[in-house]
């Protein structure tokens, strides 16, 4: 299967740390010079549409394959919350049809010529991340996402290993919500720690992607529907900088 030259998925150990904000943003930065998808992989938690805005949006269909939704930011997305009738319907469905919903999502959609396809897949290493790794086939990198707090690095070093088992090339790891920045004086707090994600990256032998701080404009952001690197604020630096560096780690030494 060779839908895009290249292959990301993003992961985690813990649920709630970041992915799709990472995905989405890193996404949408890469978006502005290069072609783009972004595969929502999350049965249970599709979160990619809400980010956009483009929650309310429909699976297009043509000649019988899935079409990617687009967005304003030059990239299409593809996500099982289209296929459902709202956003407060559960998918109920047992490992068989969601083995199925998988392999649609992964093999019967449209997405042309693409440079790069972002994959933000569920929290943890069971039964579904496994499936779409699977699915997915050559990954090029893997950005595993977690906090700096030992509670969350214990579960992201078994996403770091999950990564390598189903043969990723590159497994990175960026540390997300390491500091909170008072929006009153700037003052950072450590809420979390910090540095634990970096000495993690550096154990395992897994390059360190970069560290982002908790901002409340990426919260905001998120939940207007409006990517916070497309903004103007402190998120747009860092985000623009990890996409950078996540670039370059995807196309790896030779190309990079
Ligand atoms: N750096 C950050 N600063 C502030 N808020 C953040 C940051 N990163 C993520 N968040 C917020 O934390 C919440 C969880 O983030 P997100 O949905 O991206 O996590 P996730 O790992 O994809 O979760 P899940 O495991 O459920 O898929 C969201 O409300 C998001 O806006
Ligand atoms: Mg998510």
């Amino acid at each position: 299967m060779k839908r895009a030259k290249h292959v990301l998925m993003v992961l985690s150990g813990k649920g709630g740390v970041g992915k799709t904000t990472v995905a989405v943003n890193v996404a949408c930065a890469l978006a502005k010079g290069l072609r783009v998808g972004l595969l929502d992989a999350d049965l249970h938690g599709p979160n990619v549409p809400k980010m956009f805005g483009i929650e309310r949006a429909t699976m297009p269909v043509k000649d019988g394959r899935i079409l990617p939704v687009p967005t304003p930011y030059n990239l299409g997305v593809v996500s099982i919350a289209f296929g459902l009738p709202d956003a407060d319907t559960p998918l109920i469905w047992r490992g068989p049809l969601k083995m199925k919903a998988i392999r649609q999502l992964l093999e019967e959609v449209e997405w042309g010529k693409l440079d790069l396809l972002v994959v933000d897949l569920p929290p943890g290493t069971g039964d579904e991340p496994l499936s779409m790794a699977q699915v997915l086939g050559e990954v090029d990198a893997a950005l595993v996402v977690t906090t700096p707090q030992q509670m969350a690095l214990l579960d992201a070093r078994k996403a770091v290993n999950f990564s390598r088992r189903v043969g990723v090339k590159r497994v990175g790891v960026v540390e997300n919500m390491a500091s909170l920045v008072c929006p009153h004086c700037g003052a950072e707090i450590d809420l979390f720690g910090v540095g634990g994600g970096e000495e993690m990256a550096r154990e395992l032998g897994a390059e360190f992607l970069g560290r982002l701080p908790m901002l409340t404009e990426v919260v905001q952001a998120g939940d207007a529907g409006r990517p916070a690197v497309a903004g103007d604020s402190r998120a747009r630096e860092a985000f623009l900088d990890l996409a950078l560096r996540t670039w370059d780690f995807v196309r790896g030494p030779a190309e990079g």
